[in-house]
């Protein structure tokens, strides 16, 4: 006989198909991230995969910009940011920031003569709770307009096919903005002497709720001096670390945080397209680095600069890359934190 609390079989059925059709979707919605469906359509995946160069232990380490070397120090808000957003960081007074000079390399080994883009992680925290990441890096432009092209252009790079590159290059001509400056532009000896610039377009919010599309730039206080490539070589393979660590200990060391307004028309969807020189900036603080820290169980070990971690009076603007770069960056973050015990072997380590 049916107890009170037993179902009729047919209700019974019913709770089985919905169990069956809940976890289907669930199962469906799995195979769907990780792109299952469409073989075609670029996943973080396959593009933290594109980055790892063959035969290289890449092992506990970024899977881009794998090496650097870790800072703390202080972001000082003159106040005039606040014009362009409420965010907190542009309130006149001095926030913690903590931050990681980098190689645009995956090779957590490569020769710092052999690198050429220089890269620049922070967050600054705020009293409010919130907090600023970014991610910045020393072309004036990126290589390429979409996420897509750049992960072409990892798979080109990383191709047999002699006229692989020459192929991506016929097909992405807005790659030439960024090869004119890697061939021209002077490279220096030190990380203290380089411009951090976002190239990615955000959007600030006032107090009144007006909005700016913004790029920024951290502009550094030391004069650039340039240096021959063949004279870096001679420095040895980690000299940008010893020479930055050297360098702070002695002083620190200044960036002018530069935001520059776009103006009706430019393009915010493409850091591969500079904005014109003659745009308004606006000089909104000074981020100085006060002591540099060990990168080997540092405190940037686990620290991921998401570029769309924001405080609230910034957000990202139809650009597609900091959404492509955030699920890219967590996708290298979950690997390398779940290898933490290889991380790091290979840099030679602060002298705090
Ligand atoms: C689709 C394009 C991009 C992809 C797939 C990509 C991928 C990555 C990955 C996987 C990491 C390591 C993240 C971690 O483990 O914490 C990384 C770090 C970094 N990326 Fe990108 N990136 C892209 C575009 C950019 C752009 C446009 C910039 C600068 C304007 C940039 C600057 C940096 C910097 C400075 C770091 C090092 C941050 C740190 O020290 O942790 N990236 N990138």
């Amino acid at each position: 006989m049916l107890q009170p609390h037993q179902p009729p079989a047919r209700y019974a059925l019913g709770f089985l198909v919905l169990i069956a059709i809940v976890v289907g979707a669930s199962a469906a919605a799995f195979a769907y991230t990780a792109g299952w469906f469409s073989p075609q359509r670029l996943t973080p995946d396959k593009i933290v995969d594109a980055l790892t160069p063959p035969g290289v232990d890449v092992l506990g380490h970024r899977r881009n910009h794998a090496k650097g070397i870790c800072f703390t120090g202080v972001f000082e808000a003159n106040g005039a940011g606040s014009a362009l957003s409420k965010a907190q960081v542009f309130t006149r007074g001095q926030y913690p920031a903590l931050g990681r000079f980098n190689l645009a390399t995956p090779n957590p080994n490569a020769a710092d003569a052999t690198v050429r883009v220089r890269g620049f992680g922070l967050r600054i925290s705020t009293p409010d709770g919130q907090q600023w990441r970014m991610a910045m890096i020393d072309p004036p432009v990126f290589p390429v307009s979409t996420p897509q092209a750049f992960y072409d252009l990892l798979l080109a790079s990383g191709s047999k096919d002699p006229d692989a590159m020459k192929t991506f290059a016929g097909a992405h001509p807005e790659i030439a903005a960024f090869g004119g400056w890697a061939k021209t532009a002077p490279w220096t000896g030190s990380y203290a002497e380089e411009r951090f610039n976002s190239l990615d377009s955000f959007i600030f919010t006032d107090g009144s709720g007006a909005e700016h599309a913004v790029r920024w730039s951290l502009v550094p206080a030391a004069q650039p001096v340039p240096v021959a490539t063949a004279d870096l070589a001679k420095r040895g393979p980690d000299f940008l670390e010893q020479e930055i660590t050297d360098r702070v200990h002695t002083a620190p060391q200044h960036w002018t945080m530069v935001v520059t307004v776009a103006n009706p028309g430019d393009p915010t969807a493409d850091p591969s397209k500079a904005w014109p020189e003659d745009r308004r900036t606006v000089d909104v603080g000074t981020l100085t680095v006060q002591q540099i820290e060990a990168e080997p169980d540092g405190p940037c070990r686990d620290i991921n600069f998401d570029p769309t971690v924001l405080p609230a009076g910034i957000r990202t603007s139809d650009d597609p890359f900091p959404a492509a770069r955030s699920s890219a960056y967590a996708k290298s973050y979950d690997r390398r934190t779940a290898e933490a015990k290889d991380y790091p072997r290979t840099t030679t380590g602060a002298k705090p």
